[in-house]
């Protein structure tokens, strides 16, 4: 078998992936430069992470459209326009916090989410309702090691996500398109699943800010706006949420919003996506390609009803 070094491989042949790995690679080497004035050096620099069975093998979406092609209504309404405007969003200081349906409320600065536990590498796709996908290699601390934090009482059912409201950097938030601040909901047992994360980075770096930078949630079978960016506040409730988007469309918009190719949004279809790069759509798939991880938690439910 012929083994090739890096260097010996024309541009045109280099992946993403491979991008990826030699910079994990660099990180590793580098551990103790710049990051590490950011992230706390239990995880060394927000490098590798650690390697997750739940990832996607597939091709990585390049680097360039994960932080160019952008949803982040509070810093404008093209795809590009959070890539410029984000810039300005203040990430630090920073606190989360979880209330509500808990026994120990807590507010936690971002230093201290990021001590929780070991950051974790997984690549998941991200299908949005608007019909694009990508392949993410998101770092990130399973979701359940945050709620454990607060410990909830046994009448929590819902988890609501509330994001940030900067006026002075969102020039989105200045106008009435949503009801900010932008909020999310998934049900508890939703939230304490395993493939659900808090990310903080992705590509083994902090997450850029128009990712949703310095917390954003990430749930890989629903659709793109389920993982709400720049959270704040976390409450756990007995009652359902309301989630933005469901306010401003609810015939649109349901609560659920699983990626699922048999129930058309009402003015499109969702049974292709484009992955971005690519050219020839790809159907999509049930639960977003996770049915035997997910599938289980809405037996029972009409998900044409409960969309
Ligand atoms: N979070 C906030 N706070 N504001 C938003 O407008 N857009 C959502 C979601 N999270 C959004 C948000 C939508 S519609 C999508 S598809 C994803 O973020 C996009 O994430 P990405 O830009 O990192 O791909």
């Amino acid at each position: 078998m012929l083994i090739r070094r890096p260097d010996d491989i024309p541009s045109s042949e280099i992946t993403p992936r491979m991008l990826f790995e030699r910079r994990r690679e660099f990180l590793r080497l580098s551990a103790g430069a710049a990051l590490a004035g950011i992230l706390p050096a239990a995880h060394g620099a927000l490098g590798p992470g650690r390697a997750s069975t739940y990832s996607t093998s597939e091709e990585l979406t390049p680097l360039k459209h994960v932080t160019s092609y952008n949803n982040f209504t509070e810093f404008g309404f093209d795809k590009g326009d959070p890539a410029r405007t984000a810039q300005a969003l203040r990430t630090r200081p920073w606190t989360l916090s979880i209330d509500g349906l808990v026994r120990q409320p807590k507010t936690l600065d971002i230093e201290d989410v990021l001590k929780l536990a070991p950051l974790e590498e997984r690549i998941y796709r991200l299908r949005c309702v608007e019909g694009w996908s990508m392949v993410i290699p998101w770092l990130g601390i399973p979701m359940s090691t945050l709620l454990k934090q607060v410990e909830p009482l046994g009448s929590a059912k819902y988890v609501e996500f509330i994001t940030a409201v900067q006026p002075e950097t969102m020039p989105g938030v200045r106008t009435r398109v949503l009801d900010w601040p932008y909020t999310e909901g998934l049900r508890l047992d939703e939230a304490m699943h395993p493939l659900t994360i808090m990310a903080m980075g992705l590509y083994g770096d902090v997450l850029p800010n128009q990712n949703g930078a310095p917390l954003r949630l990430v749930v890989p079978w629903k659709y793109g706006f389920k993982s709400g960016k720049s959270i704040v506040r976390i409450r756990l409730t007995d009652s359902e949420p309301r989630t933005s988007w469901m306010k401003s469309a609810p015939r649109e918009y349901g609560f659920y919003s699983n990626v699922n190719p048999e129930v058309d949004h009402p003015r499109w279809s969702q049974a292709t996506e484009r992955r971005i790069g690519e050219f020839t759509k790809r159907k999509t798939l049930m639960f977003n390609g996770y049915t035997e991880q997910v599938g289980q938690l809405y037996t029972g439910m009409d998900l044409r009803k409960q969309f």
